[in-house]
């Protein structure tokens, strides 16, 4: 038995596990439940947690080898590189974290590199009452509504994509499957991630760019969301190969401050 209660969001991704203060190491048992979780659900919520960063740093462990997150904001904390802080608050004229408090638009995390983000995690240290709440969607469920002509159109196909910061691109750019096996699981998704899709590999511009615009159109539908309001506290843990995650914007004026760690993984077997 464990001593924690797993409760399966009334959408179609996500759960809550309460019960659990993530300060304290896990029995295997009770890693063992939360990974499959991770797997069944695709996310995981855990409200009311206080982590310091070297905690939240090896709770992280628990789904992978942390890692810099490797674009620009890479240098934020020095003594815990592993952990990048999101955040709009400007300090004494520097910015405290990335991404400010602007609208992001559903994206699965550092498709850009060959081996993308596996696993990220956000911990809740500041957020507005209002505003900058997040939603993940499912790829599985974007899979499992796929035609079985459409399955067939996309077998063996690949999207190529594209930061927008050529720095962080590698060369050639990185290329991933549309059709993907998780290497745990075994579950079917589509992993297809929006903004930075720059085209389908090995078709023509006008043929990759319908395909594209098809591609969106299936895969950005409100039956696949399940969107979250942050608390102080809160620690999400989503598995990145089988979801992806945008923001609301919020008001300037307030305050939003997330730690978050990042883990990479192959993508399909
Ligand atoms: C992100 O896209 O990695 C950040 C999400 C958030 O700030 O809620």
């Amino acid at each position: 038995m464990t001593n924690f209660t797993i409760t399966p969001n009334n959408a179609a991704l996500g759960a809550k596990i309460s019960g659990l203060d993530l300060n304290i190491a896990f029995s295997k048992k009770a890693k063992d439940v939360i990974q499959a979780s991770l797997l069944e659900h695709s996310v995981l919520w855990f409200p009311e947690q206080s982590l310091s960063k070297n905690n939240l740093l090896r709770f992280s462990e628990n789904f992978g080898q942390p890692v810099p997150h490797p674009t620009n904001y890479r240098d934020q904390d020095r003594e815990v590189p592993e952990i990048t802080i999101v955040s709009n608050v400007v300090d004494k004229g520097k910015p405290l974290g990335a991404l400010g408090n602007a609208e992001l638009q559903f994206h699965a995390d550092l498709v850009f590199l060959n081996t993308p983000g596996s696993v990220s995690i956000l911990q809740c240290i500041e957020t507005p009452e209002h505003g900058g709440e997040t939603s993940w969607l499912s790829l599985i469920k974007a899979y499992d509504a796929l035609k079985p002509e459409m399955i067939n159109q996309l077998r063996g196909l690949k999207v190529r994509y594209k930061h927008n910061n050529k720095a962080y691109n590698p060369d050639p750019l990185s290329c991933h499957p549309l059709l993907c096996t998780h290497p745990l699981s075994q579950k079917k998704f589509l992993f297809f991630s929006p903004g930075s899709a720059n085209a389908i590999q090995g078709v023509g511009i006008e043929e990759s760019n319908s395909l594209l615009d098809t591609l969106i159109q299936h895969t950005i539908q409100e039956k696949f969301v399940w969107q979250h309001q942050w608390k102080k506290g809160d620690v999400l843990v989503w598995d990145n190969r089988t979801t992806l995650h945008r923001r609301n914007s919020f008001d300037s004026k307030q305050r939003r401050i997330m730690y978050r760690t990042q883990m990479l993984g192959t993508l399909s077997i």
